[in-house]
């Protein structure tokens, strides 16, 4: 086994706040690992950041009318004090926007350019002729071909969920304007996964059949057995890191390409700052590469990046990808557009002192091997039972009876207490499951120790022999000493800020995990412990309920009243809104359009100017019945040709239950043409 881990975990983007998710999934396992790499004498690099780049981005800055610099540094902030404050142990958490991570992923990207590793493709991809910009398939919508939704993008339909491409919308339109996009042709580089298709087989399928977990294997295994096709690595977008190539002007690298490389960038980061070499730790058989990462990012972690790096030739390849699957909440997918999350931050704020309690409720419950449920019961009752009433209480027993009989001196006892030897195996058991990635295993074993000094000491009852033989008492409180001391030593990974405390009430230090494995004493007689103090407190039923009523409330917000509507589009800043110039105006003739059974056309009194518009009301209306209805029109709309006419604005209508049109008219029939609405 290598004496280096290199462990990685998932880049999150920096568009929202972190929730139970993420935590249960990726960051309290990776960290769980990494801090007991540490105390196993392990030289370890955890390196993290946010994925400060892709599509998301733009579109959360695009919904909130602002840049995706300033949704990247808000977001970045608060993600990286959740981790903080959970106390996710990252040596390194940086950012994709980080000039290191500028230059290292262009390097990469030119080396492998230089290798000659990339085709060049020319290939259509939509255009917004007005924007002057490619459209990411995210900013293509239309009509979905499978359900008719109006509003499906051009990755995905999100009312029936099938996955799309923008050639298959109809009707697609651009986001950035709302035009029609054209298809043109734009140079691309590739890299040609189908030629790492042999090197990807015999390094996984046939080299990690056993130890790696069965849904990360079985992924890749139905990746290869389709066969692999060459990817993009470069995109033409405006947010990203750019080409650095001549020539490739408004390109930029695939996130996929430059995210992943962020591992390695912030790794040099670490390095340059604690005087190591960043080299130690991804170019040389001597360290083991671990990713942490959700199940939605295997092909990424267990494919591209790979080829990647074969590619480049100088990178050591993982030695495991430990992939989990997706936490619920309350049964229900967690959802960021939604507000379905219990929120990293949020809980910080609202359970202070408490860290502990997430860390422990969300591994016990983590996904590791299938989807898995958290709700705010189970939360409750694994802090009461189990933290509460089995931890905290058989911690507090010792210390207090310490103090009471022996004024907080550790008593005589038997360094060869047969009890003493659980320690020893239950550092040992726990040691095995964390190496195996079983963290819902080894935080059993933890708490088995736990159980199994309860039960001790129910069954020693010191309380009572104290009286009439003090020895016996002793050696219960000798025994009880280690125990809790055990416990202390062990829980560091998995809970930290209560082993802190824990070491500090029986005045030790932290060891080395080795040291736990096989040391039969952890706290010699004569030791002076400090006060007990309260490690974990009850949380009662109105603070659970409180939150349960939070989500409740998420649940009213999300209803809809009526089940035909259609759900809100992309919500659009004050700014955009300011833009739109709705006027009364009154119909002063209207007509029918030659050859075209749904389309009147009409001469409008806008207040502003007399003009023409042309509507697809005439299967709703006569032309007759419309000359001197007073209506409100969209002014500022560009002028588009219907049947060759020029239509100069768009009215107000809605749809009436038996499906005939209706126009959307002022309340008040004494309003004068021109006055703006809004
Ligand atoms: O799925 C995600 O949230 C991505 N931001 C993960 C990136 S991981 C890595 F490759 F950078
Ligand atoms: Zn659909």
């Amino acid at each position: 086994m290598s004496n280096r881990k290199m462990i990685t975990a998932a880049l999150p983007y920096a568009n929202g706040p972190v929730h139970i998710g993420h935590l249960a999934g990726v960051y309290i396992p990776a960290d769980v690992y990494a801090r007991f790499q540490r105390r196993s004498g392990k030289d370890v690099a955890f390196i993290c950041g946010s994925d400060e780049h892709g599509i998301p981005i733009t579109i959360r800055a695009k919904k909130e009318g602002v840049t995706p610099q300033d949704i990247v540094d808000k977001y970045h902030e608060i993600i990286k004090k959740s981790f903080s404050d959970l106390g996710i142990s990252f040596d390194e958490y940086s950012r994709t926007t980080s000039e290191k991570h500028y230059e290292t992923s262009q390097d990469f990207f030119k080396v492998l350019y230089e290798k000659g590793k990339f085709t060049e493709e020319v290939s259509e991809q939509y255009f917004d002729e007005q924007a002057g910009e490619f459209l990411a398939d995210r900013y293509i919508v239309g009509t979905c071909p499978n359900c008719g939704n109006e509003n499906a993008y051009g990755d995905q339909c999100e009312k029936c969920g099938s996955t799309l491409s923008p050639s298959e919308l109809i009707n697609p339109k651009s986001m950035l304007s709302g035009n029609v996009p054209i298809l043109k042709d734009t140079k691309n580089w590739y890299l040609p996964l189908n030629e790492y298709e042999d090197f990807l087989n015999e390094w996984i399928i046939e080299g990690h059949k056993d130890d790696w977990k069965p849904n990360v294997y079985g992924q890749v295994k139905s990746w290869l057995n389709d066969g692999l096709k060459p990817r993009a690595m470069t995109r033409d977008l405006n947010w990203g890191v750019p080409v650095p190539l001549p020539n490739a002007e408004g390109k930029v690298l695939y996130v996929w390409f430059d995210a992943p490389i962020g591992y390695i960038s912030f790794t040099k980061e670490w390095a340059e700052k604690n005087g190591k070499n960043w080299k130690d730790y991804w170019q040389n058989e001597n360290s083991d590469l671990v990713h942490f990462i959700g199940k939605d990012n295997i092909v990424f972690h267990c494919i591209i990046f790979p080829a990647m790096m074969k590619a480049h030739g100088d990178y050591i390849m993982p030695k495991n990808v430990p992939a989990f699957e997706f936490l619920n909440l309350e049964n229900d997918k967690i959802s960021t557009s939604r507000n379905w999350a219990v929120w990293a931050h949020e809980y910080v704020e609202e359970f202070p002192g408490q860290q502990d309690v997430l860390r422990y409720a969300l591994l016990s419950s983590a996904p590791e091997t299938k989807d898995n449920n958290f709700t705010w019961k189970d939360f409750q009752t694994k802090n009461n039972s189990e933290l509460v009433g089995i931890f905290g209480n058989f911690i507090n027993r010792v210390a207090v009876l310490i103090h009471k009989y022996y004024d907080g001196v550790v008593p005589q006892g038997d360094v060869n207490s047969p009890e003493l030897k659980e320690i020893n195996k239950t550092a040992k058991e726990i040691s095995g499951f964390l190496e195996n990635y079983e963290f819902r295993n080894a935080l059993t074993a933890l708490m088995n120790l736990a159980r199994f000094g309860n039960q001790y000491l129910q069954n020693e009852e010191p309380w009572k022999t104290i009286k009439d033989s003090p020895e016996k008492a002793a050696q219960s409180l000798f025994v009880g000493a280690q125990l809790a001391v055990a416990l202390a030593q062990l829980c560091e990974p998995f809970m930290p800020f209560s082993s802190e405390k824990l070491l500090t009430m029986f005045n030790a230090k932290q060891v080395n995990w080795n040291d736990v494995e096989t040391q039969s004493v952890l706290i010699e007689t004569g030791h002076k412990i400090n006060e007990a103090s309260l490690l974990f407190s009850k949380i009662e039923d109105s603070v659970i309920e409180a939150q349960i009523e939070k989500l409740e409330q998420t649940k009213q917000n999300n209803k809809k009243t009526n089940p035909n509507a259609n759900p809100m589009k992309e919500e659009i800043s004050f700014d955009d809104f300011a833009k739109i110039d709705l006027r009364t105006a009154t119909i002063l003739e209207a007509e029918k359009v030659e050859k075209a059974d749904k389309l009147l056309k009409f001469k409008v009194d806008t207040g502003v100017d007399i003009r023409t518009v042309v509507s697809g009301v005439a299967e709703s209306f006569t032309p007759e019945e419309l000359v001197g209805k007073q209506v409100m029109i969209l002014l500022n709309l560009a002028p588009r040709k219907i049947r060759g006419i020029e239509s100069q604005g768009m009215f107000l209508l809605t749809t009436k239950p038996d499906g005939k049109l209706s126009f959307v008219t002022p309340d008040d029939s004494n309003v004068e043409n021109g006055i703006e609405i809004g």
